[in-house]
């Protein structure tokens, strides 16, 4: 159940790993990929997995490619309809 006085923007859709979800203005992309349940946003080099670990623009370890542009940090983006999220793969897509 969510508090009635708290709003979201806009529901918006985009495309993570080429799945339409439904998410809203306002949401970074690392919270919409979570609630997909894609806790790993990346691989290193080595194909061990990543995801957000300081949650505030740090560590990089949240690197995903956004409309075809790799090394984009999920925690520091925020969400915007027709927006094209994939999983990175070594040092770039
Ligand atoms: S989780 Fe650390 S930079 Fe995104």
């Amino acid at each position: 159940m969510s508090d009635p006085k708290i709003s979201r923007g806009k529901e918006i859709e985009l495309t993570i790993d080429d799945q339409i979800v439904t998410a809203h203005e306002g949401e970074s992309v690392a919270s919409i990929m979570m609630v997909e349940g894609k806790v790993a946003m990346r691989t290193t080099t080595d194909g061990d997995p990543r995801g957000v670990f300081c949650g505030m623009g740090v560590c990089f370890d949240c690197l995903v490619v956004v409309d075809d542009v790799p090394n984009i940090r999920a925690c520091m983006t925020w969400a915007q309809a027709g927006m094209r999220v994939n999983t990175q793969r070594g040092l770039s897509k």
